[in-house]
């Protein structure tokens, strides 16, 4: 049997899991790590943690599971898009990494509109100028480290930083690539004409890839640390929204896929670059050659419950523990016995901002309608059906752009809850079918290893075989009339609380 790893370097934390290629999990390992937030809407990670978790993972996985190095064919690496990680010529790290979620860069994407123009940014790359993305952060170094920033040699993503670290290669790929915003997203390379106007040197970044080509291979030293065999090929792989859309299937056009991971997604693989006009949904190329998708991203939507969970549920906390249950589950059980409308409250998740629809790094969370009546079972629904209406603003911003929807598929940590499912199918007044036994963006970017590997014809045949739709949450037909009417209340509140 041949075997395939894929690694994925989360915001939490790094999976490591080893597939069989038939795409049946064998064994799966996670390390977590510290996120720092040295002033408020900073978020900041060090990327030596990442790659300790990854030793850590891929050791336990190979140990565990009692295969042989040998017979793992490919490696596939995923991770948290847009994070900036500086190296020196030394292949050492400058500063901590500037993650996906920190919006200190308001300052340079106003800059960036002003050289390039906000249409021209989304014409070559896909969006406007947006805080989350890697090159406004750079920007940022430039203006405000200049130290930092006068001893870059190359710049990388998370996953690619673990790359340099597997096999000494600076290389990315195209899916990982659009969402550092340097990419032509048309011609699927850096854009050279962006980057002379913005008077950025082109050699500081990687070679750019497509997603199932193979970068590199594990050096000797790599091996040494993680047990794997010398010489073992990593492939491009991709940025974690591009790698879990394939690990659930969406590879053409009709089968869309909804995530409540840390922050929450609708993504729509397309045959062609698709755009909003306005931005409000990001186009990228896709980890497939020769696609594109687009999706729209709500920032706060696992992160909000957790943030919840820790500020507020001390009680619940300690009770979960008495009772050997999940505090997840405990609290969205303890959501379930509140009613739709949450009794009068209604949440939104701008925790940290918010890009899909408003594009708005400066917008704060908050709960509106709150009285004596309510209790904390309110406000933990208030926030699943929250983050709900927000991830019905991607749907309905997708649905305007002409996308075939023929099935949603719901992945990620907050879609472990059938309580939380059942409000997302109920909002969308839209079947959701979850998907089986999927590892979701390891699985993506391990059958990507096994295309690289020449295991898989394409991914698309790969996906055909491996990733298989499991049960189907139906809405309740009954509560459309609630929740429509909860809906133009959230939607109209963002005017409202604009600018506090
Ligand atoms: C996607 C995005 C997140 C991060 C962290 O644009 O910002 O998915 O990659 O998960």
């Amino acid at each position: 049997m041949r075997y395939l790893l894929g690694l994925d370097i989360g915001t939490s934390g790094t999976k490591t899991a080893l597939f069989d290629e038939n795409g049946n999990t064998v064994k799966t390992a996670t390390y977590g790590y510290d996120l720092f937030q040295p002033q408020v809407g900073w978020a900041e990670q060090n990327p030596d943690d990442w790659w300790e978790a990854c030793v850590n993972g891929i050791r336990d996985v190979i140990d565990k599971s009692g295969v042989q190095a040998s017979d793992i064919k490919g490696i596939g690496l995923s991770g948290q898009m847009h994070g900036l990680v500086l190296v020196d010529k030394d292949y050492k790290v400058i500063r901590n990494s500037i993650i996906w979620c920190d919006q200190r860069t308001e300052k340079e994407c106003d800059y960036m509109i002003e050289v390039i123009g906000k249409e021209r940014l989304i014409k070559i790359t896909g969006n406007p100028a947006l805080t989350g993305f890697t090159l406004s952060k750079l920007l940022w170094v430039r203006n405000n480290e200049p130290d930092n920033y006068s001893k870059i040699y190359k710049i990388l993503l998370p996953k690619d930083y673990i790359r340099l670290k597997l096999t000494n290669v600076f290389a990315t790929e195209v899916s990982d690539a659009s969402g550092m915003q340097m990419l032509d997203i048309n011609t699927r390379n850096w854009s050279e004409e962006l980057l002379r106007d913005l008077n950025i040197d082109k050699n500081i970044l990687a070679e750019v890839y497509e997603s199932v080509v193979v970068s590199g291979h594990v050096t000797e030293e790599a091996a040494k640390l993680t047990k794997l065999a010398v010489g073992t090929p990593v492939v491009g792989g991709a940025g974690d929204q591009a790698a879990g859309a394939i690990g659930n299937g969406i590879v053409s056009e009709g089968i869309i896929s909804t995530v409540i991971g840390t922050s929450g997604v609708v993504f729509a693989a397309t045959d062609t670059p698709r755009f909003d006009k306005l931005g409000r949904v990001h186009t990228l190329c896709h980890a497939v050659p020769n696609k594109w998708h687009i999706m729209g991203v709500t920032q706060g939507a696992g992160l909000s419950l957790n943030w919840f969970k820790r500020t507020f549920c001390a009680k619940e906390v300690e009770e979960s523990e008495k009772l050997g249950v999940d505090i997840y589950d405990l609290l969205t059980e303890r959501a379930s016995k509140s009613k739709p409308g949450a009794n009068g409250i209604v949440y939104l998740p701008y925790l940290m901002g918010e890009r899909t629809p408003h594009i708005d790094p400066n917008v704060k969370g908050a709960f509106l309608g709150v009285s004596l009546i309510n209790n904390h079972d309110d406000f933990v629904r208030s926030i699943l059906e929250g983050v709900s209406f927000s991830l019905k603003n991607c749907l309905d911003l997708i649905e305007d752009m002409k996308v075939k929807i023929d099935e949603i598929r719901v992945t990620g940590g907050g879609a472990e809850s059938s309580i939380w499912r059942q409000i997302l199918a109920d909002i969308f007044q839209h079947g959701l079918t979850t998907v089986k036994a999927s590892e979701g963006g390891a699985l993506g970017v391990a059958i990507l290893a096994g295309v690289g590997a020449g295991i898989y014809e394409s991914v698309e045949d790969a996906c055909q075989k491996i990733v298989k739709g499991n049960s189907k949450v139906e809405p309740n037909v009954e509560l459309k009339e609630v929740y429509e009417k909860v809906y133009e209340a959230y939607n109209s509140a963002y005017p409202r609380i604009k600018g506090f």
